[in-house]
């Protein structure tokens, strides 16, 4: 059988699979308020859930219908996004400002997904402002289902490391501070599982000797990639962004924002505490969180020496490159990764992006192809799926292309259209000088370009971030691995490629919160023509409305 006929006949064995009504449900009730913690000593407003910050794990198995009644007790409106899960044919979940209504202060809103054919990493976080600096994060686990062949043996126990920077400074501050047209400057520190690691003495995590554990670490933070490692033990990595990797061993791991990793780790060593260590990369202060693992029954603390960070973005730029997908193992299915060769389907469509800085009115503003994301007060899935999207936004307002001249910047919403099931390149031009992390709602890519090394680095600076079509013949048309969120070097590029098969709107973002909050983010509009219930959920009936469309009667309903 052909490669295409066995993909063909996989879909359909998945199309005729039982009813989604029989796939088990798990139910979370969430409260949302404001709390205090001191993670460098000095006390601060968080976001809590269920009193936990970081936020609650998510520990769940592919297919389930996750239910999660969000009840947003602060005193501003509060969204959840889950960053990485697919949503399929379901956008009403997704979360984002520009598919749901914000939740009103004292009231709840319902979620309810299904973790459709995924397995993996992932995490939730705020989505409305910069919410996300103050909490209200934590880890989403999915497990493969017990007949589906898992490419490691059964771990001992199965950890979540949360890590990202921290600016100590509540959410409304430093949206003060962009609004008024200034960046967010260097952060504070880092948190491990919402701890700086200063003056701590309880271990995060146990091992007992000669047993194997799973590290799920995701870089939460707004905007420094991290380092990632752990005192005297190397990582096996064998899963990210929700896809089975090739089991390659690394002393340390560079984790970008938005990204999650899963890596094994023996406990093979003396019995003791050892460090796991976090720190800024890219940055002219390094700066550090640690959380101890203990050795069961061990009473001898960490050694204070913490083993160095990487240097240097060539470092960082080779580790990248050798990441690949395990064609062999299994995913979320028990067919092997490998069947669908995203290599040899023709390219419809090629998107090319260039994200720039500048000024509009005197303020900091981040673009993409020359326009700067503006919020609606109307979120745009609705505006569309009500029949008023002219009165909201109009689509397609930047280009396939980037202007040739990028120097002004228009403020608007950004909707491109894409047509249902095509197959799509998208290059991400990054010619800043900060690293870039992209991330794209409802979907997972190849990353196909390793970038051909910049050598001399300030030679591609300075023009080597622009892509060409002869640097197609540089893909990785076999196995790069499919994942939700990738970094751009800066004075780089990189391509994607995916097909566009998840009716609904879906939004493409900068993972650096900065960047995102001040414009580089937009939505892609994906229709399906058929208008069928095959192809795109119904608005759900708890679906919250708000701006334009508050009075508006629902449209007919897809059958
Ligand atoms: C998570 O779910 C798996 C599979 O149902 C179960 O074996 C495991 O004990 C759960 N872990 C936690 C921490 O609840
Ligand atoms: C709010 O919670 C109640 C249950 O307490 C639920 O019946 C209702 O559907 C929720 N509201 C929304 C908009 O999801
Ligand atoms: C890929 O997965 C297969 C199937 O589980 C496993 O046997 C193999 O060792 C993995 N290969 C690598 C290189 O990690
Ligand atoms: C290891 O120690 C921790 C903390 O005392 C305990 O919760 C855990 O059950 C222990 N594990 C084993 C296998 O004894
Ligand atoms: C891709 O395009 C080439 C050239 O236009 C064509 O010959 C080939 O059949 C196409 N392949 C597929 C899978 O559509
Ligand atoms: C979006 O694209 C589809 C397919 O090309 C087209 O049929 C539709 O009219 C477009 N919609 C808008 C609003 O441009």
């Amino acid at each position: 059988m052909g490669r295409v006929a066995l993909f063909v006949l996989m879909s359909l064995l998945a199309v005729s699979a039982p009813a989604v009504a029989e796939d088990p449900y798990i139910y979370f009730d969430w409260k949302v308020t404001y709390g205090t913690i001191s993670p460098f000593g000095v006390p601060q407003k968080v976001i809590l859930i269920n009193d936990q910050f970081p936020g609650p794990n998510i520990n769940s198995t592919t297919n389930n219908n996750v239910v999660v009644n969000v009840f947003n007790n602060l005193d501003v409106p509060f969204l959840l996004t889950w960053n990485g899960i697919q949503h399929r044919k379901n956008s009403w979940q997704d979360g984002m400002p520009g598919t749901n209504c914000p939740i009103p202060p004292g009231q709840n809103f319902t979620y309810h997904f299904q973790v459709k054919d995924q397995i993996g990493s992932f995490y939730y976080f705020p989505s409305i402002g910069m919410q996300k600096a103050a909490g209200g994060f934590g880890g989403l686990r999915v497990n493969s289902r017990l007949l589906i062949p898992v490419p490691f043996d059964p771990p001992a126990d199965d950890y979540t490391v949360l890590i990202g920077d921290w600016y100590a400074k509540d959410h409304d501050v430093l949206e003060g501070l962009l609004d008024s047209g200034r960046s967010l400057g260097r952060p504070a520190g880092v948190l491990m599982n919402g701890k700086s690691g200063k003056g701590e003495n309880d271990p995060l995590f146990y091992m007992e000797p000669g047993k194997v554990y799973r590290y799920r670490i995701c870089n939460v933070g707004l905007r420094t990639s991290l380092n990632f490692r752990i005192q005297g033990h190397t990582m096996k990595l064998v899963e990210m962004d929700g896809s089975h990797t090739v089991q390659n061993v690394y002393d340390s791991l560079d984790v970008h924002v938005g990204q999650c990793y899963s890596v094994l780790v023996t406990a093979d060593q003396r019995p003791r505490d050892y460090y796991m260590v976090a720190s800024t990369r890219f940055t002219k202060y390094i700066l550090t969180a640690t959380g101890a693992i203990r050795y069961n029954g061990t009473q001898e603390g960490p050694d204070p020496d913490l083993p160095p960070a990487p240097v240097g973005w060539a470092w960082s730029l080779n580790q990248w490159r050798t990441f690949r997908w395990n064609l062999t193992a299994s995913a979320a299915r028990p067919n092997p990764q490998g069947s669908y060769h995203y290599g040899s389907i023709n390219i419809t469509r090629t998107i090319r992006v260039v994200n720039t800085i500048g000024n509009v009115g005197g303020k900091l503003r981040y673009a993409i192809n020359g326009q700067s994301f503006e919020e609606t007060t109307t979120p745009l899935k609705l505006a569309e799926y009500f029949g008023v999207p002219e009165k909201v936004f109009k689509y397609d307002t930047i280009g396939d292309e980037p202007p040739a001249d990028l120097s002004s910047i228009v403020v608007a919403p950004i909707v491109v259209n894409a047509t249902f099931r095509n197959f799509v390149e998208i290059i991400l031009e990054n010619p800043t000088k900060g690293l870039q992390s992209y991330h794209i709602d409802g979907y997972s890519f190849f990353p196909v370009a390793y970038v051909p090394i910049p050598t001399p680095f300030y030679i591609h600076r300075m023009g080597g971030a622009k892509w060409s079509p002869e640097k197609r013949r540089t893909y990785n048309l076999i196995d790069a691995v499919s994942r939700h969120t990738i970094q751009v070097y800066p004075g780089s590029w990189t391509a994607i490629m995916l097909t566009f098969d998840n009716a609904g709107m879906w939004n493409l973002r900068s993972e650096i919160a900065e960047r995102r909050y001040l414009g580089q983010q937009l939505y892609v509009s994906v229709l399906s023509p058929a208008r069928s219930l095959r192809d795109e959920y119904n608005s759900p009936a708890n679906l919250l409305v708000c701006g334009l469309v508050q009075n508006l009667p629902l449209p007919p309903a897809y059958t």
